[in-house]
């Protein structure tokens, strides 16, 4: 490898695969008699959503949708914005938010919202990691995975500038 970064294996892949068992009965409680849709936040939360939507044996459905407010830098700008929505109607829809991480819950709130104006039945969300010490908007989470400390992690979905998504496991990026 050219560039051999600092990474320490924060959640394992193992750890991952039991806490989305986990989650995922948890949404099959709530959802038995739903056909829900699924909307994850691109891009981090594609690894992710491929493991759990497997876990999920319901008449689901599943889009994407891109929200921006990171640049490529580590610090939120504060704002968002929606990059590139979801085409599947909403209204009337149970939808289920899945993200990879719920920081300062800038980029979430806005997405919420953003689906709230769409009518849906009921608006939920499911996040693999939670990073509560950085919240500075408040973010109700129905489906939590792991509660994080206060450092930047990559992996599984996750990146730094882009790259890292590929790594099976969680892990902190140290400089
Ligand atoms: P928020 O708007 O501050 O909650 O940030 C949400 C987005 O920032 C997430 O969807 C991630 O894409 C990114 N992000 C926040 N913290 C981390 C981290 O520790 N590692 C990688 N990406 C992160
Ligand atoms: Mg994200």
């Amino acid at each position: 490898m050219i560039f051999q970064p600092q990474l320490k294996i924060l959640i394992s892949r193992d750890e991952i695969a039991k806490v989305i068992d986990r989650l995922a009965r948890e949404i099959k409680r709530d959802y038995h008699e739903k056909q829900p849709l699924l909307i994850g936040v691109q891009k981090g939360s594609f690894v992710f959503m491929a493991d759990l939507i497997r876990q999920l044996d319901l008449p689901l459905e599943l889009d994407f949708a891109r929200i921006s407010s990171y640049g490529a830098a580590r610090e939120s700008s504060g704002k968002a914005r929606v990059v590139q929505g979801i085409k599947t109607p909403v209204k009337g829809k149970d939808v289920l938010v899945v993200e990879d991480i719920v920081d300062t819950g800038i980029t979430i709130s806005f997405l919420l919202n953003y689906l709230r104006k769409r009518k849906p039945a009921s608006l939920k969300l499911c996040t693999l990691t939670d990073k509560p010490s950085r919240r500075r908007v408040p973010v109700s989470i129905d489906y939590r995975g792991f509660t994080v400390p206060n450092k930047f992690i990559v992996g599984y979905g996750l990146d730094f500038n882009q790259k890292f998504r590929n790594l099976p496991d969680i892990c902190v990026l140290e400089d």
